[in-house]
């Protein structure tokens, strides 16, 4: 009745026959993934203990992770390079919950100005992170957050999402994706690959604006918390405005080292996904049904990374539940366009590590499953329809299986 995912070899063929634009990652490509064989457990990379490294690293990567973990979670002071404008003093202040790396609650205001089908960042007028907080160096000057840029046509809510497994997210390779996108869907759904002006497929942020989780990382220092970095040297200004005299005097630029920052981003890169709690003859049945109902179209439940130089990353099965492609949510979710995606396109949202989170959507306004299913419009809407004509039994075991991940 619904539509099946073609066949191995239709995909493979697919992915070697892409005009690409993107530098391949490696010429050796494993299968995008197996639709015949999503939910093996015992293939996917995974941990038991959440904020814990992926396996097989060696003991020099282990003690960077050790490192990195402490960078993620210490707090930053004006004396160590926080603000002079932010929004919080630590990484770990927002993917906190229940250890470093997972989600928070904390929700962030972006603005960007979309005109004619065209984005803009609005960098040069503070965009498009803008900062809740300053330093006290700051408000000592009356100043206590950054205005919304001048020119911004939307604002977007972001709630911290976990990130857990988003190395291995970067390690899936470009054409992976784009033969994604080539695949022909029932029910409306057509997701399309973030690709970005350096040719590069976009997978980071919501809207998958950021194509390698390096520069989400150092773009994370710098707008998050006004920590300039390797990546971005230059403190930012005050909606385009410059910062008053005396106010960064106290760390030279950048404010974090390399090593440090080195640390801190193979934290991130080599924190496992969380292994999916065990499944009950409910979550099986709901299992079956996220399935059997095309939820699977878009939160495709197990993507194949590509080389890296990394030996833990490369080829690895990665349970994500997710295309990494933007979908059209539909006008009611609308918000800001950022990077190539336009005001109602959002990524696929991985579902990995969802039961550690308290709200859902990007703005975290869902407070249920159901509330967030509800949200599904535009090319999710026939789906969603589907997952609402189920009997109330069987939408409450799709549920339970979701909230297993
Ligand atoms: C004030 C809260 C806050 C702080 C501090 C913060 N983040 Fe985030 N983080 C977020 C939000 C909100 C998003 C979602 C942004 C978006 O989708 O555009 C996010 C997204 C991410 C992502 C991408 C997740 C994905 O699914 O694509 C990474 C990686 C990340 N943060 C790393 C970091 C690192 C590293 C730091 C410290 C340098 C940091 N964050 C500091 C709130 C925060
Ligand atoms: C057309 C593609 C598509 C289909 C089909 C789809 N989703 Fe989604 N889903 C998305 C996108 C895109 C997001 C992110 C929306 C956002 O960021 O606000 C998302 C978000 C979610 C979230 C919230 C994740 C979070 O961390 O906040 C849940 C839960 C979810 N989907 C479950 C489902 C279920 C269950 C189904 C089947 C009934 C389904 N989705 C069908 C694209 C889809």
């Amino acid at each position: 009745m619904h539509c099946r995912s073609p066949t191995l070899p239709v995909l493979i063929a697919g992915a070697f026959s892409l005009a690409c634009t993107a530098e391949p990652r490696s010429g050796l490509e494993p299968p995008a993934f197996d639709p015949n064989d999503p939910f093996v457990d015992t293939v996917a990379v995974v941990a038991s203990i959440p904020g814990s490294p992926i396996p097989g690293l060696s003991r020099d990567q282990r003690q960077l992770f050790q490192e990195g973990m402490g960078v993620f979670a210490q707090p930053f002071t004006p004396a160590t390079g926080l603000g002079p404008l932010f929004n919080a003093n630590a990484c770990g202040e927002c993917h906190e919950d229940p250890v470093p790396g997972g989600p928070g609650d904390e929700v962030e205001v972006h603005a960007t100005a979309f005109h004619a089908g065209s984005c803009q960042f609005l960098e040069t007028h503070g965009g498009p992170v803008v900062q809740q907080d300053a330093t006290p160096e700051l408000q000592a000057l009356g100043i206590l957050r950054e205005p919304i840029p001048e020119g911004a046509t939307d604002t977007g809510l972001r709630r911290s999402p976990p990130v857990f497994g988003l190395g291995l997210l970067d390690a899936v390779s470009d054409r992976t994706i784009i033969a994604l996108s080539r695949i022909r869907h029932q029910d409306g759904v057509h997701g399309r690959p973030a690709i970005l002006p350096s040719g590069r497929v976009g997978r980071f942020g919501r809207k998958a604006n950021t194509a390698s989780l390096t520069e989400f990382n150092a773009g994370a220092f710098f707008a998050e918390m006004g920590v300039t970095n390797r990546l971005h040297p230059v403190e930012g200004t005050i909606a385009g405005q410059p910062l008053p005299p005396g106010v960064d005097l106290l760390t030279p630029e950048p404010e974090i080292d390399d090593a440090a920052f080195r640390a801190a981003d193979l934290f991130v890169r080599f924190l496992a996904p969380v292994r999916p709690e065990r499944q009950t003859d409910q979550t099986r049945q709901g299992r079956w049904l996220f399935r059997e109902i095309n939820c699977t179209s878009c939160h495709i439940p197990v993507l194949v990374t590509g080389f890296s130089r990394t030996e833990a990353l490369r080829f690895k099965r990665i349970r994500a539940y997710s295309d990494l492609l933007l979908h059209d949510m539909g006008e009611a979710e609308a918000d800001i366009c950022d990077g190539v995606a336009t005001p109602s396109e959002f990524r696929t949202q991985p579902l990995m590590g969802i039961r550690f989170q308290e709200g859902y959507m990007h703005d975290g306004a869902a407070e249920t499953i159901g509330d967030a299913i509800q949200r599904h419009g535009g090319e999710a809407a026939t789906i969603r329809d589907r997952f609402f004509n189920l009997i109330p039994s069987d939408q409450a075991a799709l549920v339970a299986f979701v909230l297993t991940l």
